[in-house]
């Protein structure tokens, strides 16, 4: 009996240690999603950023995207009527201070609230990142506005301060990005965009932060998997981390 167990826990122990997740769909789609995960039912989602200063209108994470494209009027009336007539999104970084941002209180809140992981928007379509990125230069909330590591506050104030798992929503595009515009200008057969804005992203986020909950998003549905080297990403992620 004793030699059995100690058979089926070394079989055990080797499959675990030796599954190596290869980067296509096939392999990638083998990882047994996470028990917890599984059994969490209830999540937080936070949008927070830029954006958050007009706080306009259903969906105010689009707001410079609607107010810029003139999609929705009601964002370009609201401009004109509040706000001079050179203003920019880029202005409202300054405005973005956060200063009730209080990252412990918000998990304190959580945690009473049963949720059993909170996802915070890192980076939503307009760039902007809520954490000191190398790749998001003068656009980040360290740079301009809270002039703080805001994902790194918030993981922080998760771990002590509640039984939840840190979870980072991340956005794949950005509506004006002029390298992902010239990449999907060829059709998505140049990757200046994913190899010098996109991975090294996310490799800042995975390391720096260890979420139990990486969020991918697109504001647009362009561009293969291929393109975003999902695959290489995930093997990376599922292997390593
Ligand atoms: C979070 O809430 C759970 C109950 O759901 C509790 O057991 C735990 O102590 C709380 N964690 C913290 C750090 O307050
Ligand atoms: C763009 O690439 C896709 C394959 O990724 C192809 O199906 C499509 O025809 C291409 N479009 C143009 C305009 O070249």
């Amino acid at each position: 009996m004793t030699l059995l167990k100690y058979i089926v826990l070394f079989i055990v122990h080797q499959t675990v240690v030796s599954i190596k997740y290869e980067p296509n769909w096939d392999s990638l789609d083998t990882r047994p999603l996470p028990q917890w995960y599984d059994q969490a039912k209830l999540g937080i989602f936070i949008h927070f950023g830029v954006f958050s200063v007009p706080s306009f209108d259903h969906v105010p994470s689009w707001f410079w995207k609607y107010w810029h494209d003139k999609s929705d009027m009601h964002s370009v009336e609201f401009m004109k009527k509040n706000y001079p007539p050179r203003f920019t999104y880029q202005d409202f970084a300054a405005e973005f201070t956060a200063e009730f941002f209080n990252a412990e209180e918000w998990a304190e809140i959580f945690n009473a609230s049963g949720a059993k992981y909170a996802v915070l928007t890192t980076k939503h379509c307009d760039g902007f990142t809520l954490w000191p990125s190398k790749t998001s230069f003068n656009w980040n909330s360290n740079s301009i506005g809270p002039k703080r590591d805001i994902v790194g506050e918030f993981s922080a104030a998760l771990r002590k301060k509640s039984s939840l798992k840190v979870g980072l929503y991340h956005c794949l595009q950005e509506w004006f990005n002029p390298l992902y515009l010239k990449d999907k200008e060829s059709n998505y057969t140049g990757q200046e965009y994913v190899k010098f804005k996109v991975q090294p992203a996310l490799y800042e986020l995975i390391n720096n932060y260890k979420p139990e909950v990486l969020w991918s998003d697109m504001c647009e549905l362009k561009g293969p998997a291929e393109y975003y080297k999902s695959q290489e990403f995930l093997a990376w992620l599922y292997n390593e981390r």
